[in-house]
């Protein structure tokens, strides 16, 4: 199956695009890098792919539907940029992670004994086990970024977009992160990833996406992708269509296990 499936996409806000002329097309279970300078557009194409940016042309297909249907509920999940968890209302770390669990369920899903596994499973992939049952206040941001993180994993989604998730965390956590992500790859799900830590996910993520100007500017194995973010030049292209299943054989890496 086809998890992403974007044709001469153009995504922004209001009317004016931010992205334009996206074509790319990612397979179920792959794992792709999004790379780029700041203010390239990656947020922007992410952000398009949820229904938080408007598709102003083109078309975005996601998990086989246009974007923003109902029935991608809990299938998609989400690592916002620049997010720790704050607001008025005190919650545990247990209280956010199972609204992810939640929005699996539906609007009138409740959390049954699998779904609060599946909350704890998700806590003690990201190495927060022990604060299970601690404000999020109380933790540190990157602490609460691995929060958001288990958050997303808790809905077990089929395609899970995460947005520089190793911005502010510490190197130990963002070695526990690549370690998470190689287990959730392996059992098949789709990953995009906006990162500028390709070291750290190096061994995850094998295909890279870099945008430029709101343009893809390259689309191949993640080893080649530093010529283009390098700035020495940027190719036209390489002749060749881009290449498709970059995925590799992920090493297992034992966690105490999303699934
Ligand atoms: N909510 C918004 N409304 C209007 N313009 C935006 C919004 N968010 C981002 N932009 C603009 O889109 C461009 C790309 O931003 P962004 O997608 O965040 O890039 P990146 O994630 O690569 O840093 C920037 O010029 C930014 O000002
Ligand atoms: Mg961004």
């Amino acid at each position: 199956m086809i998890a992403l499936r974007l044709r001469d996409a153009r995504i922004g806000y209001g009317d004016t695009a931010v992205v334009q002329g996206v074509d790319l097309t990612v397979a179920e279970g792959e794992a792709v890098a999004v790379l780029g300078s700041n203010g390239s557009g990656k947020t922007t194409l992410a952000r398009g792919l949820l229904g938080l940016a408007t598709v102003l042309g083109g078309e975005v297909e996601v998990l086989g539907a246009p974007v923003g249907r109902p029935r991608e509920r809990g299938r998609i999940g989400y690592v916002p940029q620049r997010h720790t968890v704050s607001g008025a209302v005190p919650a545990t770390v247990r209280e956010v992670v199972g609204v992810g669990r939640l929005a699996r369920l539906g609007p009138v899903g409740r959390l049954r004994p699998a779904d609060r596994a599946a909350v704890r499973d998700a806590v003690a992939a990201v190495g927060l086990a022990d604060r299970l049952d601690d404000p999020v206040a109380s933790l540190s941001g990157g602490q609460q970024r691995r929060v958001l993180v288990a958050r997303a994993l808790a809905a077990e989604p089929e395609l899970l977009v995460m947005d520089e998730p190793t911005a502010g965390v510490d190197a130990a956590s963002q070695d526990a992160l690549a370690a998470v992500l190689a287990d959730v790859s392996a059992t098949g799900t789709t990953l995009l990833v906006v990162t500028h830590e390709t070291a750290a996910l190096a061994g995850v993520l094998t295909r890279a996406v870099v945008v430029d100007h709101g343009r893809i500017a390259y689309d191949g194995p993640l080893a080649g992708a530093g010529e283009v973010t390098g700035g020495h030049h940027h190719p036209e292209g390489t002749g060749q269509p881009p290449a498709r299943g970059y995925r590799q054989d992920q090493p297992r890496v034992t966690t105490d296990g999303v699934r």
